[in-house]
């Protein structure tokens, strides 16, 4: 879409610098940091992700600290932020990252090629690290920024179809790319060019949105219809004492990946009656229903219960057993 972007720009940025925000992570250029902050801001909100962020980097505060980390070490600290695998992926990245002699930034269009084949490393993050981190004129293309783009182009391409977008931003004039007009459009997302309600007449890009243009701000971006996320049943085989409670590590892929859990055991059929815990992952729900054993099931080991939290445990077991130690204290000891 042709638009005066040179004029978009400095409408933009003077928005940015009355109204904009002053993140901690915005002010590094360290590649590193850019790259860990974007993982964890695709977590989690804006005001948790600069208490985990404080502490991840103080824990790793190098690329190749996290490299040299212990896996455990890394999983402990991702605790709560949920999507194990991208704690996998991050931890592993930073090895390989570590191996190519740091994460390269220019020339960034190789740059970008060489980024993208990193596991865990996608067209999004690529793409931040070479526009915050270095000087690439390229423009990170989040859920947030479809949503401006598909106002501000009259695009009626699906919000899921995220590559369109971010190949569409790809062939933007410099001028509308980068680190400024990136966290200018970040900030205009979250502020102004809201899912609901959006505040248009506060809008400096309204003069040219064709959203707005045709009075159809809410209206875009379209969403494409999405199947229903089936539910799958569990069984949590519980066995726990005064002192402890019996756990095993998972795979590192699949479900939970590398986390410990009580052994799951998938049913085909749930028993009748409510389930003790509910989980939505992405793609389906889990309703997990618990059983206490009499002894211990096989390929666990007795973690006590004053040492759990040492442990990665996935947010809502550690909840469910943390209920269940304080349930257990008090009614039968
Ligand atoms: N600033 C830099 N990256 C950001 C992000 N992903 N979300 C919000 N603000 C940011």
């Amino acid at each position: 879409m042709r638009l005066p972007y040179e004029r978009l720009r400095a409408e933009l940025l003077s928005w940015f610098a009355q109204a904009g925000r002053q993140l901690p992570w915005r002010e590094t250029r360290d590649p590193y940091r850019v790259w860990t902050a974007e993982v964890i801001l695709q977590q989690t909100q804006i005001a948790q992700a600069e208490g985990y962020l404080g502490r991840f980097w103080g824990a790793f505060p190098t690329l190749e600290a996290l490299a040299r980390a212990p896996r455990e070490a890394v999983l402990a600290l991702w605790q709560g932020l949920g999507y194990y695998q991208r704690a996998h992926n991050l931890h592993r990245a930073a090895q390989v990252l570590l191996d190519m002699g740091g994460i390269p930034l220019s020339p960034w269009p190789e740059a970008l090629a060489t980024l993208q084949k990193v596991p865990g490393i996608g067209p999004y993050t690529a793409r931040a690290i070479l526009a915050f981190a270095g000087e690439a004129p390229l423009l990170p293309v989040d859920g947030n920024l479809v949503r401006v783009l598909s106002r501000l182009w009259g695009d009626a391409t699906p919000a899921t179809e995220r590559k369109a977008y971010q190949a569409k931003a790809d062939a933007l004039p410099p001028a509308f790319t980068g680190r400024a007009v990136g966290f200018a459009l970040m900030d205009l997302a979250q502020l102004v060019c809201k899912p609901r309600r959006p505040t248009c007449p506060a809008c400096p890009l309204r003069s040219a949105c064709q959203a707005y243009q045709q009075g159809q701000s809410e209206a875009f971006p379209v969403k494409a219809a999405r199947a229903p996320r089936p539910t799958r049943f569990f069984r949590l085989l519980v066995y726990y004492t005064a002192e402890a409670v019996w756990l095993a590590e998972r795979p590192a892929k699949g479900l939970w990946g590398g986390l410990w859990t009580p052994p799951l055991e998938e049913l085909s059929e749930p028993p009748f009656r409510p389930a003790d815990l509910r989980h939505e992952f992405t793609h389906f729900r889990m309703l997990a229903f618990a059983e206490r054993l009499s002894e211990p099931p096989p390929h666990t080991q007795p973690i006590p219960w004053a040492e759990l939290h040492r442990y990665g445990l996935p947010a809502p077991i550690r909840r469910y057993l943390t209920q269940l130690h304080t349930y257990f204290l008090k009614n039968f000891l």
